[in-house]
């Protein structure tokens, strides 16, 4: 899989074959309804984190089509970055949001599950502020790595506030600690070792932690509301959600690459480490990046992602309807999915939208076009 932090959707365009029928969605067709626009609005104000197949820009599409499946208690079953669950609770639904990753479920908690508690000035202070204990474990192991010994210390002392918080407030405190790691780094991967590496001088790369603490504290608080309805956020693998009946899933799997591979933990080891202090995650001590190790998924890989997903539409074949996203780049290709999708489902409808993924890090980079497919089987 490519590294696609920098996909841009172009204009959706229809494709004709191999899929079975397509939907005629436009992003004109959202400018008529006012109401829709402003939910994804205010769905485009949840923080923004770099994450390998973010959904971040394919909001007004997903909004169309789950205005257009209904329902009322949706599973965002793979939740990522967390902004597919956040534009459902947007869009009023009671929303069950899962990742087998642990910082998509921390940061679903504090923004989709919670739906009242921010972080106050006198907490956030309290966690900028020094020490509580002389906790030195993130300073020690990634000494050199990443970033600044001030920016490790940082991060060792805000849990030692953290540690002894409890509920949505400690969750947004973790969410915001991740965010601003992420955003710290210069490709929000950490993949390679060289801290200078990619260094451009841009904002995020000048502010220290402490300072993207406060930011992304503020950015999380403002997003907080309450639908009205409760929700959820689980932690733990796709096969494992108990079925309460939902009457949409939303399936967005890694997307199993022809080259390459679409290994989460290699890219956000630090992230889901720092989640929970590293505690049950042993470190491979002879990793050059310091990595935890890796998550094992059937959908990453070419071999195993058929039966992935025979299984988990199985799964869920009771539900209502199933929504999926899939990339044409990846395996299998989109007339075996649909294929698949009918022998659980009378109707398969695909939607496919034009995205452009970059190589590398400036304009001159090498673009190459994939369509992202959403397929709605009900
Ligand atoms: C394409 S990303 C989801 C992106 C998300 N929809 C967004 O908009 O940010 C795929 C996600 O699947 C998760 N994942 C992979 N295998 C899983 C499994 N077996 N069970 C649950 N989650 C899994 C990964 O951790 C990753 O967050």
């Amino acid at each position: 899989m490519t590294d696609s932090l920098d996909d841009e959707p172009n204009l959706m365009k229809n494709v004709s074959e191999p899929v079975d029928r397509l939907m005629n969605m436009t992003t004109s067709s959202l400018i008529h309804r006012p109401d829709l626009a402003s939910t994804v609005a205010q769905a485009q104000t949840f923080p923004r984190i770099r994450y390998m197949g973010s959904k971040y820009r394919l909001l007004p599409q997903l909004a169309e089509v789950f205005e257009s499946v209904g329902g009322r208690t949706p599973v965002d079953a793979s939740s990522g970055s967390g902004v597919v669950s956040y534009l459902l609770k947007t869009l009023g639904y009671s929303v069950t949001s899962n990742d087998f990753l642990t910082f998509p479920s921390v940061i679903t908690r504090a923004t989709v599950a919670n739906w009242s508690e921010t972080l106050n000035d006198a907490e956030v202070d309290a966690i900028c502020g020094p020490t509580v204990d002389d906790r030195d474990f993130i300073q020690s192991t990634f000494k050199g790595l990443y970033f600044t010994p001030e920016d490790l210390r940082f991060f060792d002392s805000a849990w030692s506030h953290i540690d002894s918080m409890m509920g949505y407030k400690r969750d947004i405190a973790i969410a915001a600690l991740v965010l601003s790691a992420a955003r710290k780094q210069p490709r929000g991967v950490f993949t390679f070792t060289d801290p200078t590496k990619y260094f451009d001088g841009r904002r995020d790369l000048r502010l220290t932690m402490r300072e993207h603490f406060r930011e992304a504290v503020h950015d999380y608080n403002a997003v907080v509301f309450d639908n009205g309805v409760v929700s959820e956020s689980l932690c733990g693998d796709v096969f494992d959600v108990p079925l309460i009946d939902p009457d949409i899933v939303y399936l967005d799997p890694p997307y199993a690459p022809k080259k390459d591979d679409a290994d989460y933990t290699k890219r956000y080891h630090f992230l889901e480490g720092l989640s929970v202090y590293w505690q049950d995650m042993p470190i491979m001590e002879n990793t050059k990046t310091k990595k935890i190790e890796k998550r094992h998924t059937p959908f990453a890989s070419k071999r195993t992602v058929d039966d992935a997903l025979v299984r988990v539409f199985e799964q869920f074949s009771d539900a209502g309807a199933i929504v999926m996203s899939y990339s044409s780049n990846a395996l299998p290709e989109s007339s075996r999915i649909v294929e698949l999708l009918k022998t659980i489902k009378k109707d398969v409808q695909v939607t496919a939208v034009d995205y452009r993924y970059s190589f590398g890090t400036h304009s001159a980079a090498l673009k190459t076009t994939a369509q992202e497919l959403i397929f709605v089987a009900r």
